[in-house]
């Protein structure tokens, strides 16, 4: 054994390494070589441009729909490792905040960078808790609402309107407008999400009470009945607790991408909160819940759970709470969410529902068809199970994804804000339509 030679080998390899973080890429069209720099393993879009057959052309794009393999930022706030299913807020892993913390000092954390102090804490919890109330022309407008309207709907378009009531949210390179902004969107969203709620079972509006924990208080806005003093049960508040924390933030995905996209043109956070709202409603996002629900219903007994599954891998539909853009591992909020689903069903009676996911999780996760294609539960699979039990219609399930979600979404718009590389968000497009042609009179069209 020679000693020498690693030792030579990992020094050339370090050489190599330091000296040259750079991608070399050779256009056959020309025989033109291009040195492209590396950094964090990612090249810049933007140096492909130089590589052109003509002088006077455009240069090369890169083609990405979907943005399957484009950064669009980079970030500091959540971490995500699809293929280990790993989920970190500001490098704390989901696991150790969602039983050791709660969601508001979550939400701080995400925001700030850091966990609070306790005098942090205080003052923090002091603001969201004294902007939970909404307008009294907010009511009104609520009230202009079908009785059956869907309450994803109220939610986007009340919190538009907020952009109406504060006028001072279009200064957002404003430190202090934006943490006024804050406190107000976390503050006031469970009350928004609440009061649709009572709208459409036609009830008068419960008031939000301060001394209750967050969630605590939303269980009041949308239970209260008759009682001075509503008490929320310990099991059930927690357990809302815990999903928020799960909810918090998830990185680059279709909302938070519609916050950063809107955000990008410096219109005030609550249009732009609206439009990632309208992002989470879709049955692919946060309206998967309610759709994993209805799928569940439709199959109705275990003993056809293989059949379903049958008709899935033939295309008919898919197996909705399943398959994620990032995990192609088991989603690590799915893990967590099925304790927190014992825990209310202790309370709350068992969902008959259960036993039907189980199944299907149970069959899925041995079928060639989801283990080739890495299909595993994701955190929708089993939330929908746990809201119904609490009481929730189904309806309500992606407004219980938006409200904790928000925080997510603010940290993600600040830091694009502050991010001096960040512009107007404008992707380009390959265009393959037709060249110039010249108008054709109607009469002589065929
Ligand atoms: N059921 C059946 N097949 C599926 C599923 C599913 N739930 N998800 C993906 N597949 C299949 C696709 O048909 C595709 O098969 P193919 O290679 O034979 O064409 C393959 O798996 C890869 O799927 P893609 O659609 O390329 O994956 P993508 O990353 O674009 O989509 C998504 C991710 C939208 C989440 C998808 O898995 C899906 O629609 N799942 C169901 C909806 C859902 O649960 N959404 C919630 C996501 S979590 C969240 O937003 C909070």
């Amino acid at each position: 054994m020679n000693p020498v030679k690693p030792a030579a080998t990992a020094t050339t390899a370090d050489a190599v390494r330091k000296g040259r973080e750079t991608l070399t890429v050779i256009d056959n069209r020309t025989g033109k070589q291009y040195e492209l720099p590396i950094t964090h393993d990612t090249i810049r879009a933007l140096d492909l441009r130089k590589i052109k057959v003509q002088e006077n052309e455009f240069g090369m794009m890169s083609y990405d729909p979907a943005f399957n393999n484009t950064a669009l930022c980079q970030s500091r706030v959540t971490f995500i490792d699809g293929d280990s299913g790993i989920l970190r807020y500001r490098g704390y892993p989901i696991e150790e905040l969602a039983e050791k913390s709660t969601y508001l000092e979550t939400a701080y954390l995400i925001l700030h960078g850091e966990l609070p102090t306790r005098p942090q804490l205080e003052e923090w919890s002091f603001h969201i808790t004294h902007h939970t109330f909404i307008h009294e022309s907010i009511k009104k407008f609520l009230d202009g609402f079908h009785y059956d309207a869907h309450p994803m709907g109220m939610m986007i378009s009340t919190i538009a309107a907020l952009s109406t009531f504060y006028p001072d949210a279009r200064d957002i390179f404003n430190e202090e407008s934006r943490s006024k902004q804050t406190w107000r969107l976390i503050g006031k969203m469970p009350t928004l999400a609440a009061f649709a709620y009572r709208h459409s079972l036609g009830m008068p509006y419960a008031y939000p009470d301060n001394e209750l924990s967050y969630t605590g208080n939303f269980l009041n806005m949308l239970f209260k009945t008759t009682e001075l003093k509503y008490r929320p049960n310990p099991t059930l508040e927690h357990a809302l607790d815990v999903l928020f924390i799960l909810h918090a933030d998830h990185e680059q995905n279709c909302s938070a991408n519609a916050m950063r996209c809107v955000g990008s043109s410096h219109v005030d956070p609550y249009s732009a909160t609206a439009a990632a709202t309208a992002a989470l409603y879709g049955p692919l996002h946060g309206g998967a819940n309610e759709e994993v629900l209805r799928m569940l219903m439709q199959i109705g007994s275990t003993q056809r759970v293989p059949e379903y599954i049958q008709r899935v891998k033939a295309g008919e539909h898919k197996l909705m709470g399943f398959g994620h853009r990032i995990y192609k591992n088991y989603d690590p909020r799915a893990r967590i969410i099925k304790r927190i689903a014992d825990e209310v069903f202790e309370v709350m009676g068992r969902n008959p529902l259960i036993d039907i996911a189980l199944e299907c999780e149970r069959v899925a996760l041995q079928d060639e068809y989801f283990v080739s294609r890495r299909l595993y539960p994701n955190v929708d699979f089993y939330t929908g199970l746990i809201y119904q039990s609490m009481g929730f219609p189904m309806t309500m399930f992606p407004v219980l994804f938006a409200i904790p979600r928000t925080s997510g979404w603010i940290a993600q718009w600040e830091e694009m804000l502050l991010d001096a590389e960040q512009k107007i968000a404008r992707p380009r497009q390959v265009y393959l339509g037709h060249d110039q042609r010249s108008y054709v009179p109607i009469e002589n069209r065929s």
